[in-house]
């Protein structure tokens, strides 16, 4: 049995699903990218019967990355999900297509109304289906096809046992063992993934995999479970991303069975200090913020507060820490520049940081930093990494924002003055009142792009210390029936606010054009 486990990341399908979490194509490029980075081994890019939308992002990044690992598509065990699948996997070099059906009691009564005996045969029969699908292709010898017994952790042993064998048998080369429903507990787990072994008499003939969701807090340690049991394929994502509670969280695993080596005895092919910044940046595209003491990626996750272990870090850091920061690509808040570090001390701490910017990039945060120093005395490493994640992002820029001011204060009416410059090179400009100073900021917004939109969620944090900090505001809207999410940045929050809420209303706009004609639009 190998001693390497595959991690197999479905952020984009799974992770993806969860309500707010939807990503458009480009985004979902970004993420392909840096998940193909990070060194995952298998990228669950979507579900292409889904939507057009899944459909296309699935081939582009399939075509996009197949060269570099295997990309998978979703398919229930029907023909018609199986073709679409293909049709978005087959121009690529390396690709898989995972399919699934339910196998538990209650999902054969309830959801599909199906016996048992009806379960294996289309099973089996979509295994084939997809087996003969990808093998028409001259170049594939084995075709990559997973199977899933969905809701396997409620599916009676000795019948997982049989559709296991005889998708085996049809020629899935990759079993999956999903618990659906986060109803699993580790040592029952376990014993699932062993009682497979030990049963199933083609089992060599695969890899076992472990899918599993976090309802009641155990996927992560279930999913090692498995591990121990025999399991050499896991499926996670990133920040734990995923219906309900989510799904296994892929850093923790990984970070797991790195600290633990001398007990799993297996490895990954995880560049592990990129664990941090793509938790950072899926994080900035869904909206989805990572509690600060969420284990290997939280703020916090490397904080020693206590004065009795500050002491004993002092002496030697692995009296109270298990993992060193920078494993994982912690950036802390240290003092590094300030207004008059140059270019080259500024490019070498980018690079140290983990990021490789072309020139243009570059030359745009090192301006910000520029502006930022500035306004505030010390910029700290989470300052920068804030700087280049803002420019390195490729969020739709139909409008920027060119002229800002407000004017609030007690016994007045909160007035924003805003100039946006679309991007054909006309600006138009437009004043609004509202109950504060962000509010007549985003209704001012509204009103020069033309789209309505309803504020869903607004958030401000600090970017690093000091009265004088950078403040990071994150927002949801709802625009024309979907959600999107808009990241801004400054040292003054009301315009970091409506910088964010433009970068909302713009995503909006590349989905759907403009709702309407803009309400008023002097030109500049
Ligand atoms: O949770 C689940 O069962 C799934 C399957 C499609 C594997 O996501
Ligand atoms: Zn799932």
């Amino acid at each position: 049995m190998s001693d390497n486990i595959t991690i197999f990341d479905t952020t984009l399908r799974d992770g993806e699903q969860s309500p707010g979490c939807s990503m458009s194509t480009p985004e979902k490029m970004e993420v392909a990218k840096a998940l193909v980075d990070l060194g995952v081994d298998v990228i669950e890019a979507g579900f292409p019967i889904a939507s057009p939308g899944d459909f296309e992002a699935v081939k582009m990044i399939a075509e996009a990355y197949g060269d570099r690992t295997t990309i998978c598509g979703l398919a229930r065990c029907r023909v018609e999900d199986i073709d679409r699948a293909w049709d978005a996997l087959k121009e690529a070099q390396d690709v898989r297509i995972h399919v699934f059906l339910a196998t538990s009691a209650i999902h054969r009564e309830h959801k599909l109304k199906m016996a048992k005996e009806e379960i294996l045969r289309q099973s089996v029969e979509m295994v084939k289906y997809t087996v003969d699908k990808m093998a028409a292709r001259p170049d594939i010898t084995t075709p990559n096809v997973e199977f899933s017994p969905e809701d396997a952790a409620r599916t009676e042993l000795d019948f997982l046992c049989e559709v296991v064998e005889r998708t085996i048998e049809a020629g899935a080369k990759t079993v999956n063992i999903p618990d659906t429903v986060g109803y699993a507990t580790p040592s029952h787990f376990y014993h699932v993934i062993k009682t497979l072994k030990d049963k199933v008499s083609n089992i060599d003939k695969a890899v076992i995999s472990t899918h599993c969701h976090n309802d009641l807090g155990l996927a992560v340690a279930n999913s090692l479970a498995c591990v121990e049991a025999g399991a050499r394929q896991i499926e996670c994502t990133i920040n734990g991303l995923g219906e309900r509670a989510g799904n296994a969280a892929l850093e923790e695993l990984v970070m797991a069975i790195r600290t633990r080596k001398d007990y799993y005895g297996v490895t990954t092919n995880i560049v592990s200090e990129k664990l941090y910044p793509t938790s950072r940046l899926v994080s900035s595209i869904t909206g989805m913020k990572v509690q600060r003491n969420k284990a290997i990626v939280g703020q916090n996750a490397f904080a020693h507060e206590a004065g009795i272990h500050q002491h004993g870090m002092l002496q030697n850091a692995s009296t109270y820490e298990i993992m060193r920061p920078k494993d994982v690509g912690f950036v802390g808040t240290n003092l590094v520049l300030g207004k008059h570090s140059g270019r080259h001390a500024f490019r070498d701490r980018v690079v140290q940081l983990g990021y490789t910017l072309d020139d243009e990039t570059f030359q745009k945060v090192f301006e910000d930093f520029i502006a930022l120093a500035d306004k505030k005395k010390d910029v700290y490493d989470t300052d920068i990494t804030a700087l280049v994640e803002q420019r390195s992002h490729q969020a739709p820029t139909t409008w920027t924002m060119s002229k800002f001011h407000v004017f609030a204060g007690m016994g007045t009416i909160p007035t924003a003055t805003i100039a946006l410059t679309h991007e054909d090179g006309h600006t138009s400009q437009d004043a609004s009142t509202g109950d504060g100073p962000v509010d007549a900021a985003f209704r001012c917004l509204e009103r020069i792009v033309g789209t309505e939109a309803t504020l869903r969620e607004y958030n401000v944090r600090s970017v690093s210390s000091g009265k004088d900090a950078m403040g990071e505001v994150t927002v949801e809207i709802d625009a024309n029936g979907r959600t999107y999410h808009g990241k801004g940045l400054s040292t003054d929050i009301i315009e970091a606010s409506a910088l964010a809420y433009l970068q909302a209303l713009n995503k909006s706009i590349a989905t759907n054009g403009n709702g309407r004609e803009p309400h008023t639009s002097h030109g500049v």
